[in-house]
């Protein structure tokens, strides 16, 4: 056992040496990074294990209706108890990093407002440990959807601008106890697909909306979604800034924020639909992305919205000049967007997020933009994630990127045998059909630095539960077996040896 601990020590060291000139600044080509994404909720399972407090999450998805299939994520794949075998899956696929989230509620059980739970912070420390052991860089999300239940109770959470000092303080510990094996770090997940489900159509917790917009009540679906971006805007913003202060320097990592990116293109070729497209772009990507790159929201956004929107105060403006060092995008999706103010909209394909400005829609008269997918709003239309990236790479001057989600899912069904699950022709299409996209951009300029696949294994897909399966391995979850479905190959070994010089 002690020549084992010996050894492991030994490769442990010689990894740290090789991310030293990376480190140091020396190396400004760092690997491409081929890896696939997580998020704890999600994975972890052992809800009020060693200590953890309840998340959001823990609570919401215990009221009954909340979740599809009646399920919740109290073990969800277990991989607080699996995570050595997960290694061992990824290692099988020769992949070298992967995306995943740190539980807040598993340092933190109760915010800023109790003590640190070291069982929690040795979790990660195992995790972290043991995917750089096998050479896979960690690649960490401190906010993908979960909190302490606490800071919900205490003041609403992101309707607070308590919670960025919440923020700032999880990340602390954070950077602390993980930045000198962490290299890679994301602030928020998906604010911009968030924000419209929790704060206007209240399908996720804290589930507050109010008027046409959803069936639910106790918010204000006109206000709210504006107050609680400004909030996470901010919270990325102190995050970075301290990051850039105290820890980046000495741990020479990186951080970004993750967006959800649908690629969008007007339904017709009439001025409304091209104005509605660019509607689309500023109340979704842009919202997030131009106060943290130019310090200000769209310029759209403030017409449209007057005092609905908060306003930068000179101080936050000089936190927000912190900017980020990358952008995440998880691509999904493309849609056609057709104008909803000089016309009536139905509902089409798709989340209308922004009633009354424009609708997006999968259907142009009746034929689908790709192929559409047993999964609600997931359509395959591969030329999109090109355009989505040229777009982002001229509105952001080229600022690197990660695609950190791409990934296709198929629905649980009790007549689909185990192994027409394993056959998953569909979803290596998907993703050599978007690998192929990436590339595309890649030589017209993009900056791309990685691309992960949302997901290793199947997992707990928020309130659709267990039905929607994303894994390149499936899971028993009667018994949480993880089998290789046909995808779960070495795709970057196969995008490699395509000749792209990486
Ligand atoms: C984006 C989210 O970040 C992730 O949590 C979710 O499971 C995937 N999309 C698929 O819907």
């Amino acid at each position: 056992a002690f020549e084992e601990r010996l050894v492991m020590e030994i490769r442990l060291f010689l990894f740290m040496c090789s991310l030293l000139p990376i480190s140091l600044g020396l190396d400004p080509s760092p690997p491409f990074l081929f890896g696939t994404a997580s998020s704890s909720y999600q994975y972890e399972g052992a809800y009020s294990s060693d200590g953890k407090g309840l998340s959001n999450w823990d609570v919401f998805s215990h009221i009954a209706g909340s979740i599809d299939d009646g399920s919740n994520g109290d073990v969800a794949v277990d991989q607080y108890h699996r995570y050595q075998e997960d290694i061992d899956l990824m290692e099988a696929i020769k992949v070298n990093s992967y995306r995943f989230s740190i539980s807040w509620a598993r340092i933190l059980p109760q915010g800023r407002f109790g003590e640190v739970n070291m069982a929690g912070i040795n979790y990660y420390n195992r995790l972290i440990d043991a995917l750089l052991l096998k050479g896979i860089q960690p690649f960490v999300t401190l906010f993908h959807f979960d909190i302490p239940q606490e800071l919900e109770d205490r003041y609403g959470a992101w309707l607070s601008p308590q919670s960025q000092e919440d923020f700032q303080f999880f990340a602390d510990i954070c950077f602390k106890s993980f930045g000198d094996r962490v290299k890679y770090w994301v602030t928020f997940n998906e604010p911009n697909y968030l924000i419209p489900i929790a704060y206007r159509e209240g399908t996720f917790p804290p589930c507050r909306c109010s008027g046409k917009f959803g069936n639910c009540s106790g918010g204000d679906s006109e206000k709210e979604p504006f107050v609680v971006a400004h909030n996470m805007i901010l919270s990325h913003a102190s995050a970075v800034d301290l990051y850039r202060n105290k820890y980046q320097n000495e741990q020479g990592g990186k951080i970004g924020i993750v967006l959800h990116c649908d690629s969008f293109e007007p339904l017709s070729n009439s001025t409304a639909d091209k104005l509605a497209t660019e509607r689309a772009q500023s109340f979704s990507i842009n919202w997030i992305l131009d106060p943290i790159l130019f310090g200000k929201y769209p310029k759209e956004m403030e017409i449209i919205l007057g005092t609905l929107l908060p306003k930068f105060s000179s101080n936050d403006k000089v936190k927000l000049r912190r900017g980020l060092d990358f952008i995440g995008i998880n691509h999904y999706a493309s849609y056609y967007v057709r104008d909803c103010i000089s016309s009536v909209c139905g509902h089409g394909r798709g989340v209308s997020r922004t009633e009354g400005l424009y609708e997006q829609t999968a259907l142009k008269n009746g034929v689908p933009i790709g192929e559409l997918t047993p999964f609600e709003w997931l359509n395959v239309h591969p030329q999109g994630m090109k355009k989505m990236l040229m777009y982002l790479k001229d509105r952001y001057n080229n600022t690197p990127m990660f695609i950190v989600e791409n990934g296709y899912a198929t629905l649980s069904d009790p007549n689909v045998t185990e192994k027409e699950y394993l056959n998953d022709h569909k979803r290596i299409e998907f993703m050599s059909g978007h690998l192929d996209n990436v590339m595309a951009a890649i030589r017209e300029g993009a900056d791309v630095r990685g691309y992960f696949v949302w997901s290793l294994l199947d997992n707990f897909e928020w309130i659709y539960g267990f039905s929607v399966r994303f894994g390149l391995y499936h899971v028993d979850f009667a018994t949480l077996k993880r089998t290789p479905k046909l995808s779960a190959t070495p795709f970057s070994v196969a995008v490699l040896s395509n000749e792209l010089d990486l």
